[in-house]
């Protein structure tokens, strides 16, 4: 019932820090997979890697080696327009800098990859899931003039209304109190629970025990991977990396 949906191999990422054989690697030969259905969460210290994996292993951002699977597809091996498809109906997005477009206002944001695909739009569910996650502001405001909680939460809609398999996070509650967080983490344990697969980056253990697996990251190694993690488990696996 839950096939794998991502299978990363032997990734690893240089990225250039200027003169000719100035190359650093941040990340080295990490393989991993996941399932339909399953919330996946990558832990570990502030530079160890876990943005860039996220990014590498969504398609976003190509590594220097390795292999990248996702539903199937190599999505550094497809056509541009091609491309733009899978990006927008199969795979969806949360990331740390919010990505929106601040022209336009909250709705429009929301419902933007929707109308690029002439899907039917339901305002009326959208106002409710709005309401569901306590977005406060006019959804009619420009997102230049939200605060950064409530840029998060439009990020967020987005990716809900979106019906995508895989969805990834980079740290989709960092900018929130702790009850929206606890709201948007129950949104995302649902969509795991109608077969999505959910790959979120946090350092919050708290939450990050309330996943199906979380792995750890250090100086862009995988060092552990834990099946139904606790927050001890957690906690012991990062401050053993300390030592
Ligand atoms: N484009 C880049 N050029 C140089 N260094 C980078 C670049 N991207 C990331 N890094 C470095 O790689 C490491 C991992 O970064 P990142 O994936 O953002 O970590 P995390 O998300 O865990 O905080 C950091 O030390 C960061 O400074
Ligand atoms: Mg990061």
């Amino acid at each position: 019932m839950n096939e794998q949906v991502i299978n990363i191999k032997d990734v690893t990422k240089k990225v250039s820090t200027g003169g000719k054989s100035n190359n650093l690697e941040i990340l080295h030969g990490i393989s991993l997979t996941a399932n339909s259905g399953e919330f996946l969460s990558i832990v570990g210290p502030s530079g160890s890697g876990k943005s860039t994996l996220l990014h590498c292993m969504s398609g976003l951002s190509k590594p220097t080696s390795g292999s990248v699977n996702i539903l199937g597809i190599d999505p550094y091996k497809l056509r541009p327009s091609k491309s733009a498809v899978f990006r927008r109906t199969q795979v969806g997005f949360i990331f740390q800098s919010y990505n929106l477009v601040p022209a336009l206002p909250a709705f429009d944001n929301i419902v933007l990859p929707l109308r690029l695909s002439r899907k039917k739009i339901d305002k009326e569910k959208i106002y409710q899931l709005l309401k569901n996650i306590n977005f406060n502001a006019n959804p009619n405001n420009f997102v230049s003039d939200l605060s950064g909680g409530e840029r998060q939460k439009v990020a967020i809609a987005r990716v809900l209304v979106s019906n995508c398999k895989v969805i990834f996070a980079d740290e989709p509650t960092g900018a929130l109190d702790s009850v929206s967080g606890e709201i948007i983490f129950g949104l995302l344990r649902d969509l795991t629970e109608k077969g999505v697969c959910v790959v979120m980056v946090t350092h919050d253990i708290e939450m990050a025990a309330k996943t199906d697996r979380a792995i750890t990251l250090r100086d862009g190694k995988l060092r552990k991977i834990l099946d139904n993690p606790n927050a001890q488990d957690l906690f012991d696996a990062l401050s053993e990396e300390k030592k």
